[in-house]
């Protein structure tokens, strides 16, 4: 198959090159012209780890290649993804989709012979029938169907997901374009990914439905955390408990500083207001969305508490600003509110991210640091944002021997209390205060 992916970022990259590695022939296009020559001289714009190493194998082997020129590429294939952003449109939370049209219209011109167009973006629900209506009046010769394919891949761990995916989702009418479809995904449905065909607006209301529902399950369980603080309850253990009832599954039990990142966030917006739109409310959703904004200043609070209710001209040091860890994304992520929390009460922040610092510059005006000792020297506190593997094992003395006062406040739960007050630190974790409020 010939495949184009307009849109190189971390969902189509990934995409294009796994694609690639099961023997397609693919060609990524992007507007940005640096992310393009950049690939072209093997340079990987963004941290996704084995991303490097894929990319560098395919383009090797001649499957994979790299273009700003749209037109060219497109008229040579036979399916056309569109992988580029949904971000939240400013003002009212819908989803901004004017980049998915502007490339409907540019693949519209392009279309050469039968060719299949595929929303990998996010999109709610009828923006496939917006962009099918948007190429039949660009090109209104053009043979074509037009596709929902949701990806669900991770960044962190992308390529294991798009290699190894807990299903595929496809939304389609039209009979070749399934013929197309069930060819591009051979090698995974071969493997036993099972292959859902669904229609084009449940393929599209699917991927909003599963990061609604994902969202939900943290915000629960960080509501949990809250709870557990006030009665004297611990919420690792209460994720356990429940977690291990097959019904209700272990996996996003994890109390933590609020849900981030480039999708979660827009994404439960965006449904949220579709949902208005047809009169439908999702009312979990928006509750979901008002508590985790809450909880990232509620974070920032937990960290002032700490030193005593007041961290004016105090240090604190940061340790992770990333989303999550293995990402160099800092699209919302909960340590922009954190910081901004805590700058907001005079403290002076100095921070680190194994990857994340470049964009966290752009984000962030802090102080930024060359490690988390580096972070932490002469501060009243370390915070703990994220949970890089670099961050597991602290070597807790030293921490100990660089700050001013020693105490930790450990936002993921990595740590546990007594082998951090062992080492002398006052240690303040999610969902585990011991201070029981009797009622
Ligand atoms: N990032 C994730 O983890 C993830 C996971 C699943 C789904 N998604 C969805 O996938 C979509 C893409 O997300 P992303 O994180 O890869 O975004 P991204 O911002 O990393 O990449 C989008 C790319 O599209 C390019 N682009 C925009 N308009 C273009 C055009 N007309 N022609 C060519 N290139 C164009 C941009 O320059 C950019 O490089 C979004 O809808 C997102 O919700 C993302």
């Amino acid at each position: 198959m010939r495949v184009v992916m307009v849109g190189s970022g971390y969902v189509g990259l990934v995409s294009g090159a796994c694609f690639a590695d099961f023997g397609h022939d693919v060609i990524c296009v992007d507007k940005a012209v640096e992310k393009i020559e950049a690939l072209k001289k093997g340079i990987i714009p963004i941290f996704e780890p084995g991303l490097d190493a894929l990319v560098e194998s395919n383009v090797k082997a001649g499957r994979l290649s790299f273009t700003t020129d749209l037109t060219e590429a497109v008229a040579e294939a036979d399916v056309v993804f569109i992988a580029v952003g949904t971000p939240s449109r400013r003002g009212d939370g819908h989803a901004d989709l004017g980049y998915v049209y502007a490339a409907s219209s540019e693949i519209a011109a392009a279309i050469k012979g039968f060719t299949v167009i595929v929303t990998k973006s996010t999109v709610p629900v009828g923006t496939g029938d917006e962009v099918e209506r948007i190429i039949r009046e660009t090109n209104p010769e053009a043979d074509f169907a037009v596709v929902s394919n949701p990806e669900f891949l991770r960044e962190g761990a992308a390529i294991e997901d798009f290699k190894r995916p807990d299903r595929i989702v496809v939304g389609l009418s039209d009979e070749r374009a399934r013929a197309v479809m069930t060819e591009v995904y051979r090698p995974l449905y071969l493997n036993q990914s099972p292959l859902l065909f669904t229609s084009r607006r449940t393929s599209e209301l699917i991927k909003y439905a599963a990061n609604g529902f994902l969202a939900m399950k943290i915000t629960f369980i960080n509501e949990m955390a809250d709870l557990c603080e006030r009665v004297g309850a611990d919420v690792q253990d209460v994720s356990r408990g429940i977690g291990l009832d097959g019904r209700i599954g272990s996996k996003f039990l994890h109390a933590g500083p609020g849900y981030g990142g480039s999708c979660f966030p827009k994404d439960t917006l965006a449904l949220a207001k579709t949902a208005q739109d047809y009169d439908a409310p999702v009312r979990l959703i928006e509750t979901t969305i008002a508590v985790n904004d809450n909880r990232k200043r509620a974070m920032g609070r937990k960290v002032i508490a700490a030193v005593g209710g007041d961290v004016r001209g105090k240090k604190v040091a940061v340790l992770g600003l990333t989303f999550k860890p293995n990402t160099d994304d800092m699209r919302d992520s909960p340590a922009i509110a954190v910081v901004q929390t805590l700058k907001d009460a005079g403290a002076i922040v100095s921070g680190y991210d194994p990857e994340g610092m470049e964009n966290a510059k752009q984000m962030m005006d802090i102080e930024f640091a060359s490690g988390p000792y580096q972070a932490a020297e002469g501060a009243d506190v370390a915070v703990l944002v994220t949970e890089w593997n670099e961050f597991r094992a602290l070597d807790l003395e030293r921490l100990k021997s660089v700050m001013k006062s020693p105490i930790l406040v450990d936002l993921r739960n990595v740590y546990r209390a007594p082998e951090v007050e062992a080492h002398g630190f006052t240690y303040t974790g999610v969902g585990k205060t011991e201070e029981v409020t009797k009622v």
